[in-house]
């Protein structure tokens, strides 16, 4: 039995404050104590309140000054693109092919893939997140290697394998048996072991057969307690493709559901091009968007419409999606999702942008019963922010003393060196240099 505490700021969202952002779903404690026993949250209060409680032997990290937010939750990041962030000139269908895929066959090589998956976790845990869904390769041994290095940091991850049987190169297709059955030893493998969660992993239509399709859907049937994530209506050549490609369908999310792979714990990255009635659709299967606003304006892809996907009632979350996407922070990655929304008149509140990287992220993957929040019984979880991190954070936080306007301020002006400790079932998985 381990018990341990933070004395810090606190800041989280108790439920959804709507885009206008509610201030009244948001909690600030100034000075708060957070109680972790055995990797979950035990008791969170004012700190002189609880401290005459706490056991002489409870080592007290005190962090006063800073702000302990839920750890960020990033629901759509492919981890062997490390080495495409920043590929220059080339919008989604070949940036595939100039760039991601010839990257991805370089996986079959475990070696190469523990290497890549301890250094992603490295990005992620400086960046505050603490919990993804993860998109691996096609090899199985990517999901391997990632569970096994997301597991020794004690992390609650999903990620799955890539089907795609068509329309990439040798090295990296898989068939529509080997896909079926690697999945499936897959799931057996991670899915429920320690903190991992399994996503069947569809790449996108275009990279799957009819006949695997048709596996896919029995794979989903089969396991219905698993996640599914893919790609859906980014870019206006990869709709056209997709429309020759299964032709017949209303659109493309409809192909998705026609082989039963829209249901609850399913999310699609980017849903830029749909319309209302697959927004509507979406709601009613239980699926959901994640938006990845730094991918849409790097790789050209479009403006992802935000109030109208709330209209229909999709529980959306916030994806980086590297690498189409340019910054593991999320933190930058709610500074960007502010200015696509601004380009369409919508101004997404601080109160929001929290909630979508923290609770409406656990939502949107069906962990809000364990994730998401500072609440007691949750899984102890956090980023600490570090308002004065930089000259112009410390300027720009000092002059007002609102915590929303400070977290609106670190995420239009911070990112990695704004995060200076992240905790992982209460221990501390990151911590930045010179932040005591
Ligand atoms: N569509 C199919 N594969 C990918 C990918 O790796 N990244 C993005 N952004 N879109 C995709
Ligand atoms: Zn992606």
């Amino acid at each position: 039995m381990t018990v341990s505490a933070i004395r810090s700021s606190l800041l989280h969202c108790l439920r959804d404050p709507g885009l206008a952002g509610d201030a009244s779903a948001v909690e600030y404690i100034k000075d708060a104590l957070t109680i972790v026993r055995d990797g979950r949250i035990e008791c969170v209060g004012d700190a002189k309140a609880l401290l005459p409680s706490l056991g002489a032997d409870v080592v007290i990290d005190d962090q006063r000054g800073k702000i302990l937010v839920p750890g960020f939750i990033d629901t759509h990041v492919h981890y062997p693109q490390v080495d495409v962030i920043a590929s220059y000139g080339a919008q989604l269908l070949d940036w595939l092919n100039q760039y991601t895929f010839p990257a991805e066959i370089a996986f079959a090589d475990r070696p190469h893939a523990d290497a890549a998956a301890e250094f992603f976790l490295d990005r992620l845990l400086e960046n505050g997140t603490t919990t993804a869904s993860v998109f691996c390769t096609s090899h199985p041994q990517s999901v391997d290697a990632f569970f096994t290095a997301s597991e020794a940091r004690g992390l609650r991850m999903i990620a799955g394998k890539c089907l795609m049987d068509q329309h990439a190169p040798d090295g990296l297709r898989d068939t529509v048996k080997s896909g079926y059955h690697d999945s499936k030893a897959l799931i057996e493998r991670w899915h429920g072991h320690a903190r991992s969660l399994y996503a069947i992993t569809p790449r996108f239509a275009p990279t799957s057969s009819l006949a695997q399709m048709e596996t896919m859907r029995a794979l989903a049937r089969e396991h219905p307690d698993t996640y599914i994530q893919s790609h859906v209506a980014e870019n206006r050549a990869e709709i056209a493709w997709v429309d020759e490609l299964f032709p017949g369908h209303r659109s493309y999310l409809d192909v998705y559901d026609h082989y039963g792979l829209l249901r609850d714990k399913s999310i699609y990255a980017h849903c830029i091009y749909l319309d209302d009635a697959d927004r509507a659709h979406m709601t009613a299967a239980g699926a959901t968007p994640s938006f990845c606003p730094t991918s849409n304006l790097f790789i050209g892809s479009g403006l992802y419409d935000l109030k109208a996907a709330l209209a229909a009632g999709n529980v959306v979350s916030v994806g980086t999606d590297v690498g189409g996407g340019t910054s593991y922070s999320m933190l930058r990655t709610l500074g960007e999702a502010y200015k696509v929304q601004q380009l369409q008149g919508t101004s997404l509140s601080p109160a929001y942008a929290l909630y979508l990287a923290t609770l409406g992220g656990a939502k949107a993957l069906s962990l809000d019963d364990k994730l998401g929040s500072i609440t007691p019984g949750k899984e102890a979880d956090f980023a600490l922010l570090d308002p004065a991190a930089t000259p112009l954070l410390a300027r720009r936080t000092s002059l007002r003393d609102d915590p929303l306007d400070t977290f609106f301020a670190l995420m239009t002006l911070g990112d990695d060196r704004a995060v200076a400790a992240t905790y992982a079932g209460g221990v501390c998985v990151h911590r930045r240099c010179g932040s005591g």
